[in-house]
């Protein structure tokens, strides 16, 4: 399993924001917001173009299109704050979206929504969460994507756990992982040490 760590200077910046405990709801999603332009902008530079003509106001060239535009699934309700960033750069990708919620007891993630095309034979998929923590929500997402049919998923988080990226690497699941930081550990509440607290109730408030 690839993992990209994006440590842009510019990245470094908009995550130090986030994990910072004085910044508020406000500034945070904004930096989740900038900070997500960044990771899906690293994640789709090997993406395929198709070429087609156009004119300038001078003379014909040549054009450049995404050729095949990602199916963009946000995980809520964290990922939704990642949704926005995601689509203003692929303004012709499709969105599905998942529902998980974490159990704070067994950890294990409860699905309350799948809203997924139901077949996604030959179209590349971009998983969005800011958080992979024990990694029981990404393998339980990326599992419903490739039952059906998708063979080519992208995860891009904030932070990742290394306890969460093997979990996700001994699922034996086709993906791969874009993150801007792979933290030390997870504490015995399996949140991310040092990370920054819960993206879901840092952007929309405790539920
Ligand atoms: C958080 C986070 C991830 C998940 C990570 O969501 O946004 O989805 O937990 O944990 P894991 O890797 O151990 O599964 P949460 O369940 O708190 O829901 P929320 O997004 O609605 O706040």
């Amino acid at each position: 399993m690839d993992v990209l760590v994006v440590d842009h200077p510019l990245a470094r910046t908009r995550l130090t924001a986030m994990r910072d405990a004085r910044t508020d709801s406000a500034a945070f999603r904004a930096a989740l917001h900038e900070l997500t332009t960044m990771l899906v902008y690293e994640a789709t530079r090997g993406a395929d173009v198709e070429q087609y003509p156009i004119e300038t106001p001078v003379e014909p060239t040549t054009g450049f299109r995404v050729a095949n535009p990602p199916l963009l699934v946000p995980v809520l309700r964290a990922g939704l704050g990642m949704s926005d960033a995601a689509l203003a750069l692929l303004p012709e990708s499709s969105m599905g979206f998942v529902g998980l919620a974490r159990d704070e007891e067994t950890f294990e993630p409860r699905a309350y929504l799948e809203s997924l095309p139901a077949d996604l034979t030959g179209l590349p998929v971009i998983v969005l969460d800011p958080m992979l923590a024990t990694g029981g929500s990404l393998e339980h997402c990326v599992r419903l994507l490739v039952d059906r049919g998708c063979t080519d998923v992208t995860v891009i988080c904030v932070l990742a756990a290394p306890e969460g990226l093997a979990r996700l690497r001994g699922s034996g699941l086709p993906m791969r992982v874009v993150t801007a930081s792979i933290d030390a550990r997870l504490n015995d509440k399996a949140f991310i040490v040092p990370g920054l607290g819960d993206a879901g109730d840092r952007q929309f408030g405790g539920m």
